[in-house]
């Protein structure tokens, strides 16, 4: 989507991360786990300093990436994250204690679409981001937007999905058309949402941040 040469500028620009960051970083890549890019951690960690929430619900915390981030970034703020899969839940586990976050961030195990009811224990939260399976947008958005503070924001990743929804007629493989049709549908709604505003910003995978209309 950018210049691939204009994101290395910008990454080069970057100040140096923790070792501790960075191992996990290298851990994600060898193991092949999908964490946010660097410029769109970046982004978003930028725009919640701006806003400083006190409590943030993350869908898909993979190992924990994201959420020591935030954590780290926001002294001040506790972070919920649910993660469907095993071993990245045990991973994400053993990185909040090496990383001293364990006291911020409660990690929850199971699918998040069944977990409502636990999460209610926690609302409401300032910040809502989505990012898990891309086909269960929509239902994510309204299972958890809800729980959300009368200022809160929903950030939304992979919304443009490496480019692929502004070429579906081009992709031949019939599972990754469906889901950039998925994705489409959900970009759809969410910018006619009556309740939300919404701008989608093309870094990284693409990332939407919605607010609340009128605020
Ligand atoms: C892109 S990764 C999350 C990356 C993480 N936010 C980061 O940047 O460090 C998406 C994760 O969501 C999890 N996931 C997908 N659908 C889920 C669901 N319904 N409930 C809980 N976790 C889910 C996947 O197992 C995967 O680990």
């Amino acid at each position: 989507m950018v210049n691939q040469e204009i994101v290395q500028y910008i990454e080069s620009l970057l100040p140096e991360k923790d070792e501790a960051i960075v191992a996990m970083e290298r851990y994600a890549r060898d193991h092949g786990v999908p964490i946010m890019d660097a410029l769109s951690i970046e982004t978003m960690l930028h725009i919640l300093k701006l806003i400083q929430p006190a409590r943030i619900l993350e869908i898909g915390t993979a190992i924990g990436y994201s959420a020591i981030r935030m954590a780290k970034a926001l002294p001040n703020a506790n972070i919920v994250t649910i993660e469907r899969d095993e071993a990245r839940y045990n991973q994400a586990l053993a990185y909040t204690e090496q990383t001293n976050t364990k006291g911020q961030i409660t990690l929850l195990f199971g699918d998040a679409l069944a977990m409502s009811d636990e999460v209610k224990t926690y609302a409401p939260f300032d910040v809502l981001f989505i990012d898990a399976a891309k086909g269960q947008y929509r239902r994510f958005f309204e299972l958890y937007e809800p729980f959300l503070t009368e200022r809160g924001i929903i950030i939304t990743d992979n919304v443009l999905f490496k480019g692929f929804v502004a070429l579906d007629e081009r992709v031949e493989q019939k599972r990754i058309r469906q889901l950039i049709k998925k994705i489409q549908a959900y970009n759809e709604w969410l910018m006619a949402h009556p309740r939300y505003e919404t701008v989608i910003i093309p870094i990284g995978d693409g990332m939407a941040i919605s607010k609340k209309r009128g605020e």
